[in-house]
């Protein structure tokens, strides 16, 4: 039997348990981050509160159980918790107030969204950052283990085409950009080749060259994941060994 020291017993498992999460808000301006874990894929969540405000060049960290699985944060701009109905953000407002509702509390579109599947297939760690649902912030996901950054540090709102471009602020800034799908160009999101979709629903029938904008947002934006089958980019979805116990970074405006 092999000998294993109490203290080292006790630092493997300190190590194994948990990551540190740290969401640092660079932008000029407050937002509203929120947290999203998909309970129907695993029962592991961050011990924090699933929405909070984020001042200016402000962070928190907060630890993740390393096997967190399908697990998301996106931030929310503009948000007003006073009101009583419709929406509470111009962007990725939830089911909830600011605390987004940890069952159904997904972010409306348009919004980017960071998502982590920690101690994936094959003991790697899962992470992107996600424009499916459109646009809504900069963001970037680093990490503390020599694994390759994600994301995408330019606005695209003011660059977005008109037929996607929006919300507006009241100052008629455009605080999104959403993808053909959330913008239902082509009328029928059941059968969509912008959201691969109905007979669309495969990587063979959904090609990325069948997404109107896809150039826009890939182009614009190469590491993110663009389109709903878009890990053939080679791009978009990115890996880390889940034996390195990377602690992430999300920057929203890098
Ligand atoms: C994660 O680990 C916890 C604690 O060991 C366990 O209950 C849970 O089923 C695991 N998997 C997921 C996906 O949450
Ligand atoms: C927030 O919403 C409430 C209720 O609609 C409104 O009275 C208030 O003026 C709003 N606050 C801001 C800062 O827009």
């Amino acid at each position: 039997m092999r000998y294993i020291s109490i203290t080292n017993f006790f630092l493997v498992l300190a190590v194994a348990e948990a990551r540190t999460f740290n969401v640092f808000n660079a932008c000029p301006f407050t937002i509203w981050p929120a947290i999203f874990t998909d309970l129907t894929a695993g029962t592991a969540v961050p011990d924090f509160p699933t929405g909070w405000q984020a001042d200016s060049m402000t962070s928190v960290s907060f630890i993740v159980p390393d096997n967190w699985t399908a697990g998301r944060i996106w931030g929310r701009r503009d948000c007003n918790f006073t009101v009583t109905s419709g929406p509470t953000c111009l962007t990725g407002w939830c089911n909830g107030g600011l605390e987004c509702d940890p069952h159904t509390g997904t972010g409306v579109p348009p919004a980017s969204v960071a998502e982590w599947t920690l101690q994936g297939d094959m003991s790697q760690d899962f992470y992107d950052v996600s424009l499916v649902d459109g646009y809504d912030l900069p963001m970037m996901i680093t990490n503390d283990a020599g694994c390759p950054s994600a994301g995408c540090a330019i606005d695209l709102g003011p660059i977005c085409p008109s037929p996607i471009q929006g919300p507006f602020d009241s100052t008629g800034f455009p605080v999104g950009c959403s993808s053909a799908c959330s913008a239902n160009l082509d009328g029928d999101p059941t059968n969509s080749a912008n959201c691969c979709s109905g007979s669309f629903d495969t990587a063979a029938t959904c090609p990325s060259s069948g997404v109107e904008f896809y150039s826009f947002f890939k182009g614009n934006c190469p590491n993110t994941y663009a389109y709903a089958f878009d890990e053939s980019s080679g791009t978009a979805l990115w890996t880390c060994s889940s034996s390195l116990n990377a602690d992430y970074t999300l920057t929203f405006c890098p």
